[in-house]
């Protein structure tokens, strides 16, 4: 069959190089079409000028092109309804409706579910004008946790110290900072303990558990420095005992599945929960409503499963009669290299030696923000660029070996953290 995937992102990347592999394309004529794609995905697939943000363009060419399965990488054509106008038109479409990407595209939206279905998160207030969210404030302790309810673009959490700095946040939000996603916001409960990540895959009866991984938001070293959209990960993420997915499954993202189909807006698509491992267990921070980039590399790297039948049978309803996906115990790691200025002001147009890193053993480098200069060499074209990633048989060893990989990397405008996964690190040195 014909499949098309949407985005351009590392993650996009490692998905199409997971799909190249499916069944679903090993005839002569089977296309994996990406769009826009970038230089790493047109490895795997016929790239295309295809704006997702136009329903009846996308619409046109899955017709025009015998499309079989829509795979929508990032949130934004979620959260704007792409799923609902493609399942329409009987196009299987791997990713949630307009109503179910509501997980992830209204904070207020997923804390109010939370309540309904009793699952474990931090107490909130809903506030819908400065004056509410100033007079919110009395009701919490510092830190101060203060969301944007809509999208933006990893950027709309901010943790405040002080009641002053909060205050101007939230001018700040109401003020327009992150456009309409500002105009509600979501003041919560400052929760501590260790972030973990827990992936799902449903179709809104059936869902199977699909892997954990750890991210590193911030861009310093020892997690200092401004939030990034990530800057590594790995998987799994020892942290999350099967104990605690076991709890996680039953207590946050079985609920989550249930209420949403019994209200009559099943999920379909990934589940991605931010979870905070807390003293009294795991409480849910966040939903996406799409893999996590870079959580999607290491995910990808680990699946021995066929992706394609995977997305294919959740789009058609059939997860439940399919063998339950599985993961290798090994551990990947993946490693941004990221562009000097990141995530300010990323510098454009760097060049980009890949060297001997593509072939080094095992490891795979998964192109983010590049795309070809004139001379067809190279070229950096976004904050994010590169996603150095391996396995080993512990976090360990896999750092070793995507740090050996990324060495071999000619990339003087970028840099990238040296420590990605030091806890678990830390944690494996420990026992020996
Ligand atoms: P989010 O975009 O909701 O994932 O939030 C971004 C980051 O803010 C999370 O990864 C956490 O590090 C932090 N965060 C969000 N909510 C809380 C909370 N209630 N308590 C402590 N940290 C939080
Ligand atoms: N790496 C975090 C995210 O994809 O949201």
């Amino acid at each position: 069959m014909n499949i098309l995937l949407l985005g351009s992102g590392g993650r996009e990347h490692a998905l199409a190089w997971k799909l190249a592999q499916s069944r679903l394309l090993a005839g002569a004529d089977d296309t994996l079409y990406a769009a826009p794609g970038n230089p790493g995905i047109a490895e795997h697939a016929r790239c295309v000028d295809l704006d997702a943000g136009d329903h009846d363009a996308v619409m046109a060419f899955c017709k025009a092109n015998a499309i079989g399965l829509v795979v929508i990488g990032p949130e934004a054509p979620l959260v704007d309804g792409l799923g609902d106008a493609l399942r329409g038109a009987s196009v299987p479409v791997f990713g949630p409706s307009r109503n179910a990407a509501r997980l992830e595209g209204s904070k207020g939206f997923t804390k109010e579910l939370c309540d309904r279905a009793g699952i474990p998160t931090a107490r909130y207030i809903r506030c819908h004008s400065l004056e509410e969210a100033w007079g919110a404030l009395a009701r919490f302790d510092p830190p101060f946790v203060l969301k944007a309810d809509g999208l933006a673009a990893g950027k709309g959490v901010v943790i405040a110290e002080t009641r002053e700095e909060a205050q101007h946040a939230l001018d700040d939000m109401f003020g327009g900072k992150f456009g309409s996603a500002g105009s509600e916001v979501v003041i919560e409960q400052f929760l501590t303990g260790e972030e973990a990540s827990f992936f799902a895959v449903t179709d809104g009866t059936a869902i199977v558990p699909l892997g954990t991984a750890q991210d590193h938001k911030r861009a310093g070293e020892g997690d200092t420095g401004p939030n990034t959209g990530g800057m590594g990960a790995y998987s799994p993420a020892p942290v999350l005992s099967e104990d605690l997915q076991r709890e996680v499954m039953a207590r946050i993202v079985e609920p989550t599945v249930r209420t949403l189909r019994e209200e009559g807006m099943p999920y379909s698509g990934v589940l991605y929960a931010g979870l905070m491992l807390t003293a009294e267990g795991p409480s849910l921070i966040e939903y996406n409503a799409r893999f996590g980039d870079p959580e999607c590399q290491v995910l990808m790297m680990r699946l021995e499963s066929d992706l394609g039948e995977l997305m294919l049978s959740c789009a058609e309803g059939r997860l439940g009669e399919i063998e339950a996906p599985r993961l290798s115990d090994d551990t990947a790691l993946t490693v941004v290299m990221a562009a000097r200025g990141y995530p300010e002001t990323p510098e454009k147009g760097g060049a980009i030696d890949l060297g001997t890193a593509a072939a080094a053993d095992g490891a795979k480098v998964f192109h983010a923000g590049t795309r070809r200069g004139a001379d067809g060499g190279l070229v950096a074209n976004g904050g994010r660029v590169l996603n150095v990633t391996a396995t080993g048989a512990s976090v360990t060893e896999a750092q070793a070996s995507a740090y050996a990989a990324l060495d071999g990397i000619g990339f003087p405008t970028g840099f990238c953290r040296r420590d990605i996964g030091w806890r678990e690190v830390e944690r494996e040195r420990g026992e020996t």
